[in-house]
């Protein structure tokens, strides 16, 4: 089931990468430097590893089938963009987790693991493209 397979993805990136929130941003903010700025009041980090709990936890549900994250996700694109966020930041911030986690387990990216990432962020159309 993709729940387990995911489940046990985060696991091991946790293993290899500690907190692995650091990374992630570092390579939105790479890819999108704009984005950096809409943080700048978070000196500290914790919205930045709030984010990527929550955005986490979404992916699990969603991995889980019958999810709730999906329309959760829906009403926080919308929400976000009072806070200078837009829309399509969620879709690139889904793929550059994906994308990051991969790259800390290199030879221990298994297909499966890959197949089971691309099934969750195909419920939204946008994170693969
Ligand atoms: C399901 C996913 C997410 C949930 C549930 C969520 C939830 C929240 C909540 C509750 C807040 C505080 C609201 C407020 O201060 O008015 C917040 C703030 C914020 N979120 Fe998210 N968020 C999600 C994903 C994201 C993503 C993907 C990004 C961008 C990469 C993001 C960027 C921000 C920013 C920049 C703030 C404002 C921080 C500040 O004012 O210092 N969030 N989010």
């Amino acid at each position: 089931m993709d729940t387990d397979i995911i489940a046990s993805c985060l696991e091991l990136v946790a293993e290899r990468a500690d907190d692995p929130a650091p990374l992630v941003f570092q390579r939105l903010f790479q890819e999108n430097p704009e984005i950096e700025a809409l943080f700048v009041r978070d000196t500290a980090g914790l919205v930045r590893g709030e984010m990527m709990a929550v955005t986490l936890e979404a992916l699990l549900d969603c991995a889980g089938g019958d999810a709730y994250a999906v329309s959760l996700v829906e009403i926080e694109r919308v929400n976000h963009v009072g806070l200078g966020v837009e829309p399509e930041v969620f879709d690139t911030f889904f793929r550059v987790v994906m994308t990051v986690f991969k790259e800390i387990l290199g030879d221990d990216w298994t297909d499966e693991m890959d197949a089971a990432w691309r099934r969750v962020l195909a419920r939204f159309p946008h994170a693969l493209t």
